[in-house]
C-alpha cells in the first residue's frame, strides 16, 4: 500500500523576539509568573506588515530544499491556520501566488491548534488515494495581532505567538515508513472556551465599535478549562493512535506535542510514563504558535537529529473547538 511520507520540513519565525520582561513592561505580569506557569521565556511576534503567508513562504522554501523539490513539483497545498491574513480568501492561495506555483488546488484548514494534524490527514488521504502526489502541508499563524496586550488580556497575551512550519509530503517506498494512522476528534460544546468572537458573519456589520470596545475581536480563553481537557485528551489520543497501529508506548521513539504550555506537556509525559528524552518541547523559545507548533518542532527534530529513519513518532494536539487528535508516523 502506498503511504504518504514527509520528504522535507522547514520553519520560519519572525525575527522580532519578545521577552517576558518586555511584556511585563506593558501589562501586569512578570517573567517569573510566565516561566513557572507556562515554561515560556520568549516568543516571536511579527513586525507591522509582516504576514502569515510570508512566514509560510519562507518555511516552504526550506522544506522544498530539504526534499530536493521546486515549487513546480507541488500538486496541492493544505494550509492550516486560524489566523488568515484576510477573512477571505484563505491563505492557501496567497501562498500559491507567492510560490509561483501552477494553478494547483489550495485549501485552508481551520481547526486551530489541531490544524497541522488535521492537515496532515487530508494530505495523507489525497496521496494514498492517488488524487495528488506531492502535497505541501502548512501550519502557520499570526496570533500577535489578536492579542489584548493590556492587563485585561494577560492570560492569553503571554502565551500566543507567531510562526510557520511546512512539510512536503509524497508517496513513500513500500517499506512500512510514512504516515501510519490518525486519531481525530471534536467537541463543539466547548467552542467558546477558546475563540475569537468577532468579526463574524452573524453580525451586521461583522465587527462593530461595541465589539472593539468590549475586546470581542481578541483571542479569549478560559485557560483552566482548556488546560483540564488538554491534559486528558492528548494522552488519550496518543494511546488511541498507538492502538490503531498495534504498538505500545514502549515502541514510541518520540512524542511531539502541541506546544500550549510546558506544564501540559509535562503532565502528559508523566501520565504516559515517558522519560523526558522521548518528548520534544520548544515552547520556551517560541510560545504557543497554534497550528505552527508541531511543524516547527518537527523541523527542529529532523534537523537536530532527534528523529532517525525507522523511528516511531507521534504528534498530538489539542485546542480551540475543542478539536484534538494525533498522528503516528514511521520515519
Ligand atoms: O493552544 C491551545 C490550548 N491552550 C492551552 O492549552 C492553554 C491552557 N491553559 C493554560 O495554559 C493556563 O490556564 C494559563 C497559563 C493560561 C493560566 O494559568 P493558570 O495557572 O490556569 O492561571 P489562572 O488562569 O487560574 O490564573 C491564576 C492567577 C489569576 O489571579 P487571581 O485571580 O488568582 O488573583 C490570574 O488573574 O494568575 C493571574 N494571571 C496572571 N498573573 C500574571 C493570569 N495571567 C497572568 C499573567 N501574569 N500573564
Amino acid at each position: 500500500m502506498t503511504r504518504a511520507r514527509i520528504l522535507g520540513t522547514g520553519l520560519a519565525v519572525p525575527d522580532r523576539v519578545v521577552t517576558n520582561d518586555e511584556l511585563a513592561g506593558i501589562m501586569d505580569t512578570s517573567d517569573e509568573w510566565i516561566r513557572t506557569r507556562t515554561g515560556i521565556r520568549e516568543r516571536r511576534w511579527v513586525r507591522e506588515g509582516e504576514t502569515g503567508a510570508e512566514l509560510a513562504h519562507t518555511a516552504t522554501t526550506r522544506a522544498l530544499d530539504m526534499a530536493g523539490f521546486r515549487a513546480s513539483d507541488l500538486d496541492a497545498i493544505v494550509y492550516a491556520t486560524s489566523t488568515p491574513d484576510h477573512f477571505a480568501p484563505g491563505n492557501g492561495v496567497f501562498l500559491q501566488r507567492r510560490l509561483g506555483a501552477a494553478t494547483i488546488p489550495a485549501i485552508d484548514i481551520r481547526t486551530q491548534c489541531a490544524g497541522f494534524v488535521y492537515a496532515l490527514s487530508v494530505a495523507d488521504g489525497w496521496i494514498r488515494s492517488g488524487l495528488f502526489r506531492h502535497v505541501l502541508v502548512i501550519g502557520a499563524e499570526v496570533q500577535s495581532t489578536a492579542l489584548d496586550v493590556s492587563s485585561r488580556g494577560r492570560n492569553t497575551a503571554v502565551i500566543f505567538a507567531d510562526g510557520a512550519g511546512a512539510a512536503v509530503l509524497g508517496p513513500g517506498p513500500d517499506d512500512g515508513s510514512g504516515l501510519l494512522a490518525f486519531d481525530l476528534h471534536s467537541d463543539g460544546h466547548h467552542a467558546e472556551k477558546l475563540w475569537v468572537d468577532s468579526p463574524g458573519s452573524m453580525y451586521h456589520p461583522r465587527i462593530t465599535a461595541e465589539h472593539l470596545k468590549q475586546g470581542r475581536h481578541f483571542l479569549a480563553m478560559d485557560g483552566k478549562e482548556v488546560f483540564r481537557h488538554a491534559v486528558a485528551r492528548m494522552p488519550e489520543s496518543v494511546r488511541a493512535v498507538l492502538v490503531k497501529i498495534g504498538c505500545t508506548l514502549d515502541d514510541l521513539n518520540l512524542l511531539v506535542p502541541h506546544q500550549a504550555n510546558l506544564r501540559i506537556s509535562e503532565m502528559m509525559q508523566r501520565e504516559l510514563g515517558l522519560d523526558g528524552e522521548r518528548v520534544y518541547n520548544n515552547i520556551d523559545r517560541y510560545g504557543n504558535t497554534t497550528a505552527a507548533t508541531i511543524p516547527i518542532a518537527l523541523d527542529e527534530c529532523v534537523r537536530g537529529g532527534r528523529v532517525r529513519p525507522g523511528d516511531l513518532i507521534v504528534v498530538t494536539a489539542f485546542g480551540s473547538g475543542f478539536l484534538w487528535g494525533s498522528a503516528a508516523i514511521r520515519w
